[in-house]
């Protein structure tokens, strides 16, 4: 190999080529976001992205190594290479598309609202909620965030670190709705139903997808082929039902 990275190979210079090097896939994830990564009582990450991570891995041949992110450093920390692939329901939206390549997708959800019992009736869509007497919280630097801007802009709009603390908010009185991907706030609901009223119904279309750094053709045609593998031979609908039929 040459010392000149401009002579070195597409392949040479593939993360795909490095993972098997360095015989490890390093995946970077936010725990927070269920089903997709949660920590259990343990403190370990599990879900339905850790769960495609193992499979990878298999697949692969190498060990797997989870690297817990917030999610604001996230895709700063792909482009400085702490880890190989983001995989943590990030939504393809055009804006990250400019500093990442994405995978195809392997899921599509939506924003949905989960707003306090009484205002049952009140607010039957987002279009309600585009009032300032209206407080919204969600997470900083998601696409619930960037959704609530851009649709209810009249709102007010709290932000917080974590999904958790912002939906306690609502649980708590001390906010009228919790917008969050269509996934998240099924669970939510399904733990605080005499709490809380789930507007269910998706206003917004986010196919979620892996993340890697740009100008690597080869690790991106094994993603997505091996994307394409796991939806066809059953592993993807069996870690599909583990953690989305309940
Ligand atoms: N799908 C949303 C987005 O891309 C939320 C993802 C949050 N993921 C997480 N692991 N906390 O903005």
């Amino acid at each position: 190999a040459s010392l000149f990275a401009a002579d070195m190979t597409v392949w040479e210079k593939s993360t795909l080529n490095s993972i098997i090097k360095r015989k490890e896939l390093r995946v970077g994830l936010e725990a927070g976001y269920m089903p997709f990564e949660l920590k259990d009582k343990k403190g370990n990450i599990i879900g339905f992205d850790v769960d495609i991570a193992k499979e990878m891995a298999k697949e692969l041949g190498v060990k797997l190594t989870l690297v817990n992110t917030a999610w604001d450093g996230i895709i700063p920390a792909l482009l400085t290479n702490k880890f190989d692939i983001i995989m943590s329901g990030m939504t393809i939206t055009p804006q990250r598309n400019m500093q990442v390549n994405f995978a195809d997708p392997y899921i599509i959800v939506g924003q949905t609202i989960l707003i306090r019992k009484d205002l049952a009736g009140k607010i039957k869509s987002y279009k309600d909620l585009n009032d300032p007497k209206y407080t919204v919280v969600t997470k900083l630097g998601v696409t619930a965030d960037f959704a609530t801007k851009k649709l209810m802009p009249k709102a007010k709009l709290r932000l917080f670190e974590t999904e958790q603390e912002a939906a306690m908010e609502v649980i708590n009185g001390k906010a009228d709705a919790f917008v969050y991907d269509l996934p998240y706030n099924a669970i939510f609901y399904a733990q605080n139903k005499n709490k809380l009223v789930f507007l269910d119904k998706p206003f917004t279309y986010e196919p979620l997808a892996w993340a890697i750094n740009k100008g690597d053709p080869d690790f991106l045609n094994w993603l997505n082929n091996f994307l394409m593998i796991i939806k066809g031979d059953g592993r993807y609908d069996a870690i599909y039902n583990k953690w989305f039929k309940s």
